[in-house]
């Protein structure tokens, strides 16, 4: 597992989670990577008496299958992007997604895509967050826009962002 991920900027997104939507029973992932951030989603969510949903969505396994040790921990892979893994998705999550995390393709086209097929997926009241949105870099500002273009058109009761110097940042939004 990779961790390298701002401990405060998680703090923050755990904190509000924990406030906005308690504990989240179905979690989704698009973007899995090493499981960085999954194993903190796994360790919030799930207990031997209190089961969680814990799916994550890759292109390919990046964790040589340790994603395995962990109980109610269930993967997808292949591109976010493909309507086979949307599909495979809805099903696995009956459409009631607590918690959504989205870092996985962040091209505009590729986060707007991500956000189009899996945020139907999103309970009301379900929270989705946007990783990587703040840094000036080649990339993430597209993924800055995406959020807040969504921001504008409506699409949460309430929105926050995380920033740090040198960090990804975080946008985060809750459904209505
Ligand atoms: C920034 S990493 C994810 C990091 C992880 N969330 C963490 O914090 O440790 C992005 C991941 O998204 C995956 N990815 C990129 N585009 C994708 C796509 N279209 N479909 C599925 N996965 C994709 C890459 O394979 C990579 O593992």
């Amino acid at each position: 597992m990779q961790r390298f991920q701002d401990p405060n900027e998680t703090a923050f997104l755990i904190e509000l989670m924990a406030r906005e939507i308690g504990r989240p029973e179905v979690v989704l992932e698009v973007g899995v990577e090493k499981m960085g951030t999954l194993v903190i989603w796994h360790a919030i969510a799930h207990g031997d008496y209190w089961p969680a949903k814990v799916i994550g969505i890759d292109m390919v396994d990046h964790t040589a299958g340790l994603w395995r040790q962990f109980p109610g921990m269930q993967m997808i892979f292949g591109d976010a992007h493909d309507p086979a893994t949307v599909e495979q998705a809805r099903q696995l999550t009956e459409g009631k997604v607590d918690f959504l995390f989205i870092d996985g393709d962040h091209t505009y086209e590729g986060v707007s895509a991500d956000f189009d097929n899996y945020w139907p997926m999103v309970r009301p009241g379900g929270m989705a967050a946007f990783h990587d949105f703040l840094q000036p870099s080649d990339f993430r500002p597209a993924v800055q826009r995406l959020f807040f273009e969504k921001v504008a058109a409506g699409a949460f009761r309430k929105v926050w962002t995380y920033a740090e110097i040198g960090r990804g940042g975080i946008g985060i939004g809750v459904k209505s």
